[in-house]
């Protein structure tokens, strides 16, 4: 707290505190520039092949991962200084500790942060745009964002795909059932199609169906079912603004992909349109208040008003729509789908993915 002159009733400058946050900035930049280094290690594989081995010289790590020496050798020393891995001065070898390995490698899924560490650099591909919006308002489009889709696709890997029989469809009392015995799904917003994928090489009497705006992660998801030969299933790029949804569907799934769409409410609406009377409308979306001054004391607070700025909210903008952000927040997520139609609504969160909340909604009867 910063203290008040008795004199004046201004604020007296806070020497100690200046020191503390200038320390926690210093901090900051050591921190950010280690996420963008662990980008640069997941994508490359180079924890991977660091894990391998018990100790490696640059040499060998460069070998072991078919990449330039020189390049990897000034990784390391950044990955030194931060303490992901340790260096043997004597020997000239570098190791990444196994309990940092568990957070940081293929191996580590559904638990490798350096999947998100990815997010971090991918908001700087959009800088100069992004600064352009904040000068002149507007938004930015999907195809802006290189290595989006992949980055989403890893990252559903991860909280969705990995999840889905044992955690996610359990929150739906029968629905595995019902996927067994045969019914129509649609996934609003797929992105490439991974928890669809997975769902239509389980229920083979189930018919899938997934629409996206972008062609790229549409065209990856098609590719997919042609490799698994899954003939249950059809992928479509669609601006589900323009074009929504026709049912009768008896699951509609929305795997983080409501608050960044151009028209969220109008497409809430839609899927409640589209469902069967009986049908469940499954929507995954981030955790958290609609109220800033409730989301103080989130644990990725600054992640993901961030990750909002930087993409969320500025692709919404860029397609025309209200630009809802990232953190629309569990209070308006509700109150949107109570107003789409639906007659229930019910919240949960689960233990593997506490960004995200859980909402089961249903038609139900038509309110008077
Ligand atoms: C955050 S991503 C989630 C993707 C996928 N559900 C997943 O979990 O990997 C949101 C997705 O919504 C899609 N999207 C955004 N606006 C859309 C629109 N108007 N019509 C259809 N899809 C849209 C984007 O292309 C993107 O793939």
């Amino acid at each position: 707290m910063s203290a008040v002159s008795l004199e004046t009733g201004l604020d007296v400058f806070d020497q100690a505190r200046a020191d503390a946050f200038g320390e926690r900035f210093v901090g900051a930049l050591n921190e950010a520039a280690m996420t963008v280094m662990a980008s640069i290690g997941h994508r490359t594989g180079l924890f991977d092949a660091l894990e391998s081995a018990s100790a490696l010289t640059s040499a060998g790590l460069a070998h072991r991962a078919g990449l330039n020496e020189r390049y990897v050798r000034e990784w390391l020393a950044a990955m030194t200084a931060a303490s992901v891995d340790e260096f043997d001065a004597a020997a000239g070898t570098y190791r990444l500790p196994p309990e940092h390995a568990c957070w940081l490698t293929r191996a580590s899924v559904p638990n490798n942060l350096a999947v998100a560490a990815q997010t971090i650099p991918l908001m700087g591909v959009v800088e100069a745009a992004l600064i352009d919006c904040f000068r002149h308002g507007g938004g930015l489009p999907y195809d802006l964002y290189h290595g989006f889709h992949q980055v989403m696709a890893e990252d559903s890997a991860q909280t969705v795909v990995h999840a889905l029989f044992d955690a996610i469809l359990p929150l739906v009392p029968g629905l595995a059932d019902r996927l067994d015995r045969g019914v129509a799904v649609l996934d609003v917003g797929c992105g490439s199609g991974r928890a669809l994928l997975k769902l239509a090489e389980r229920f083979r009497r189930s018919r899938f169906t997934g629409y996206d705006l972008c062609v790229e992660p549409i065209e990856q998801a098609r590719a997919e079912a042609v490799r698994l030969g899954l003939g249950n299933m059809s992928f479509e790029a669609r601006d589900l603004a323009e074009h929504p949804p026709e049912g009768p569907f008896d699951l509609i799934t929305a795997f983080d992909a409501i608050h960044d769409q151009r028209d969220p409410a109008g497409l809430l609406r839609s899927i409640a349109r589209a469902l069967a009377p009986d049908g469940v409308f499954l929507m995954q979306d981030v955790a958290g208040s609609s109220h800033l001054e409730n989301n103080l004391a989130h644990p990725l607070g600054t992640y993901l008003y961030a990750i909002s700025t930087a993409h969320c909210m500025s692709v919404s903008l860029g397609q025309g729509g209200p630009g809802l952000g990232t953190m629309w927040g569990e209070e308006l997520a509700h109150r949107m789908l109570v107003e789409a139609g639906f007659a229930s609504v019910d919240q949960t969160s689960l233990p593997h993915d506490p960004v995200n909340t859980y909402y089961i909604a249903r038609r139900g009867e038509p309110r008077t």
